[in-house]
């Protein structure tokens, strides 16, 4: 066997398995109530709606589907995608503004090939989508942390940021921002900062990749507009990406998603694309855009909002039951998670052995913080667990919470 350790290239030493990779394992142990994946109920995937459509799709289409497509994506998805944006955002694109890609993970690869030579600034949310973090340093990227509130990244930090980097002369050249719902926190930015971040955006010459899978998910509360939208209503930079997916308002396994840009960004994403993998699925653009063409969207998204609605709503209910004073929480109006906050002098890591003990499981805060920080902190998924196990999972973890309190 070959010298692992002397024969691989920078990137794959630099790429460390995700933590929620390795806490994953511990999860399966029968019995544990996980809040730790990421994973949209399958109970609500639409079955019948996808067996319907590639039927359908075989007789008319049978030959588009299983070719190959152009890099970009097809035709008839881009077009359908088009007409969803502009009546679900109010945003108007050409297709020339959009790549389809194998969802946003893929969307995030691209982003790093694009913009990041090593030791690189990129700026990040704390705490920020890990499977973000994790594929900019494995294209050497330096992190340079934004604090965040309940209304999102704070943006008098990033200004200061921003001051210092460019004092230094360094190559910053994005920001990265998850604005609604964010993975892990649920925090949503507030409008009157996606303004700011614009602004920002235009005074330092910065890219801002808005990468918003949850944004379509939202049970309650009005939506600030997308910053794409904002920017084009207001500074029209054309400095900012937006990165969609279907993994949460479909299937994930339908590794379908779509970045906006520029022109000319979107060009020379195709030919990055291109070397990645040629096209993403024919067959599964084609179901995605019968998705949307028929109006399964709206009826599939709406039920998925009421289903997940009253799972957060039992979540919440049981954290305000069963935790010690001490511990807060945020309320996130839509998406799939929440975030728990521990007395300070608390560490949600040294915690987890205790609640696999108490077979419950949840992702450390830490894991999603550039800088190791956020120790007190860990994030909860509400869309996974039956809302009776989300009861009993809440008070498992309080009597984890409970047991190390008493042992200080
Ligand atoms: C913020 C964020 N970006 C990107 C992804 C990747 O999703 P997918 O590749 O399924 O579209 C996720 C998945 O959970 C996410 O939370």
């Amino acid at each position: 066997m070959i010298d692992l350790a002397k024969n691989l290239a920078t990137a794959p030493r630099r790429t460390k398995a995700s933590v929620i990779r390795e806490l994953l394992k511990f999860t399966n142990k029968p019995g544990v109530i996980s809040f730790a994946g990421g994973l949209p109920d399958p109970e609500l995937f639409p079955y019948d709606f996808v067996a319907g459509a590639v039927k359908e799709i075989m007789a008319k289409k049978g030959r588009v589907a299983l070719q190959y497509g152009p890099t970009d994506g097809l035709p008839e998805f881009k077009e359908e995608f088009v007409k969803f944006l502009q009546k679900h955002e109010g945003v108007s694109v050409k297709p020339a503004n959009i790549i389809v890609t194998t969802a946003s993970q893929q969307a995030l690869d691209i982003v790093g090939r694009l913009f990041i030579d090593a030791s690189d600034p990129v700026l990040v949310e704390m705490p920020s989508y890990m499977g973000g973090l994790q594929v900019f340093k494995s294209y050497g990227a330096d992190f340079v942390g934004v604090r965040m509130d309940d209304e999102g990244i704070m943006t008098d930090d990033l200004e200061e940021r921003l001051q210092w980097l460019k004092k230094q002369d360094e190559h910053y050249k994005f920001l990265y921002l998850v604005p609604d719902f964010q993975n892990p926190s649920g925090v949503t930015l507030s409008e009157e900062r996606r303004r700011r971040v614009i602004k920002l955006s235009e005074e330092y010459n910065i890219a801002v990749v808005e990468d918003s899978p949850y944004r379509q998910v939202r049970f309650e509360g009005s939506a600030p507009k997308m910053i794409y939208r904002l920017d084009k209503e207001t500074h029209n930079t054309d400095n900012i990406i937006s990165l969609f997916t279907f993994s949460k308002t479909f299937a994930p396994g339908l590794r379908i998603g779509v970045i906006v840009a520029h022109e000319q960004i979107i060009k020379k994403m195709e030919i990055l694309k291109q070397s990645l993998d040629l096209c993403s699925s024919s067959l599964n653009q084609l179901i995605a855009a019968e998705f949307l063409r028929s109006g399964h969207f709206e009826k599939h998204i709406a039920l998925v909002k009421k289903v997940y609605k009253t799972k957060k709503d039992t979540m919440l209910a049981a954290l305000e039951k069963y935790m010690p004073e001490g511990v807060t929480w945020t309320r996130p109006e839509g998406g799939l998670f929440l975030w728990v906050k521990l007395p300070e002098s608390m560490s949600a890591d040294d915690m987890f052995e205790d609640a696999i003990r108490e077979n419950v499981a949840y992702v450390i805060g830490s894991a999603f913080h550039c800088d190791g920080s956020g120790k007190n902190t860990m994030r909860l998924n509400f869309s996974y667990a039956t809302p009776a196990d989300i009861d009993e999972g809440i008070k498992r973890l309080a009597t984890a919470v409970k047991k190390r309190l008493v042992l200080k």
